[in-house]
């Protein structure tokens, strides 16, 4: 790879100078209390900020939070991680209450060396997600002005074609942070050369969302596992009834050519855990998955596919997983996702999860985040990796 890192801009020295550093502090909020509910984002980019104000660098850190339109939307402000920051670096951190504004001038112009400030949602201005090349461009112009050099730490965000991650690095020096570096080590190995037995579990709501990934992967893996709300459009396109499950009706045509093209590598749960609703207290039932009622819902996977998935797991020498096995935040229907978790810790083998969701329900279940190879930061960006595609973030630090 043709990238300069992290330890070749400390090796220029950076003392005194201003370092720009792209972050994904996008972390998951309780809708009640506003609390950040999984920090584990906020964590993973500590190697790389600790060692530039080690270094004495002025910091100025950006990142996006959720899907603001484009303007100031108090419930997507950055505050808060601003102070979880400033506790994990153990050192105040200086929050601007915008981004390329007057108040974000002043912090930036008052910092000294070896502290840092964190910048107001990049989303807050339109220009950050724009298509329009002019539009990003005059954002970028403004966020560069911030910085004498520019580091890419946002790995959860290097598939996106935005201002921050894909124009600014054109305008200053720019590096791989440590966690960008260590992401794409490991998940080249996934592409590369996985030692076999590779098996990798698919899990989520939607076939749409990973029909690329599914495409990619299928002449790579040993055994590809399907769970999560997912799994309804597959067995429909095995002839099955899947009740009032989740089921993208105009996708179980695609299921069925990919299930005929897969040579028994991809295996479907046998038995399912249906609903009577929605709901954390709804009425429930395991049933096989030839015997789903017509009124009912599944909501996880079932005891014997936990055991099957499991036994394919325990032989694999590579695992990579993304997407919950069932809606793991009503704990009646989270024993699927646990069951598989456990599997894949039990494993001897090198195991990734990727994926914001699928990370942040490692740590909601109590698992043990060291038992697992690799945690990665990123969903969509992990799995737009494995699928071969060029990533905006990625190609413009090849520059
Ligand atoms: C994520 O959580 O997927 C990343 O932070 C990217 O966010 P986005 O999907 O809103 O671009
Ligand atoms: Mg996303």
């Amino acid at each position: 790879m043709s990238i300069r890192t992290l330890d070749d801009l400390l090796a220029e020295g950076v003392s005194g100078r201003r370092v720009l550093v792209r972050a994904d502090l996008n972390v998951p909020l309780d809708k009640q209390s506003g609390a950040i509910s999984d920090d584990g984002r906020i964590r993973a980019v500590l190697p790389t900020l600790g060692a530039l104000v080690e270094a004495g660098a002025k910091v100025v850190v950006c990142s996006h939070l959720g899907r603001p339109k484009g303007a100031p939307d108090p419930q997507f402000s950055l505050r808060p991680v601003a102070g979880r920051l400033g506790e994990l670096l153990g050192g105040p951190v200086h929050f601007a209450t915008d981004t390329v504004g007057e108040s974000a001038r002043s912090t930036v112009a008052d910092l000294a060396d070896g502290q840092v400030a964190l910048l107001e949602n990049l989303r807050f201005n339109a220009g950050e997600t724009s298509k329009d090349e002019a539009e990003r461009g005059a954002f970028a112009d403004q966020l560069a002005a911030f910085g004498d050099a520019y580091v890419d730490d946002a790995f959860g965000a290097v598939h996106r074609k935005h201002a921050s991650v894909f124009d600014v690095p054109a305008r200053l020096p720019h590096v791989a942070g440590r966690l960008v570096l260590r992401e794409v080590e490991v998940l080249s190995t996934l592409t590369a050369d996985p030692e076999r037995p590779y098996v990798v579990v698919l899990g989520g709501s939607k076939v749409s969302d990973k029909l690329a990934v599914i495409e990619a992967l299928l002449p790579t893996v040993d055994r590809l596992l399907i769970g999560g709300g997912m799994c309804f459009t597959f067995l429909k396109a095995q002839g099955l009834e899947v009740g009032t499950s989740l089921l993208e009706k105009d996708m179980v045509e695609t299921c069925r050519n990919l299930l005929e093209r897969s040579n028994g590598k991809i295996m479907l749960p046998v038995d399912v855990v249906v609903a009577d609703a929605f709901a954390p207290d709804a009425a429930h039932d395991t049933v096989r998955v030839d015997g789903i009622p017509s009124h009912r819902l599944g909501l996880d996977v079932g005891p014997e596919t936990v055991a099957g998935f499991s036994a394919a797991l325990s032989s694999a020498k590579t695992i990579f997983w993304n997407g919950p096995m069932g809606v793991f935040e009503m704990p009646a229907f989270a024993a699927g996702t646990r069951g598989i978790a456990e599997a894949i810790t039990k494993a001897d083998a090198f195991s990734v999860v990727g994926g914001g969701d699928s990370a942040a329900a490692v740590r909601a279940l109590g698992l043990d985040e060291s038992s697992f190879g690799h945690i990665s930061t990123g969903g969509g960006a992990s799995l737009e990796y494995l699928e071969g595609k060029t990533l905006p973030g990625i190609a413009a630090l090849e520059n």
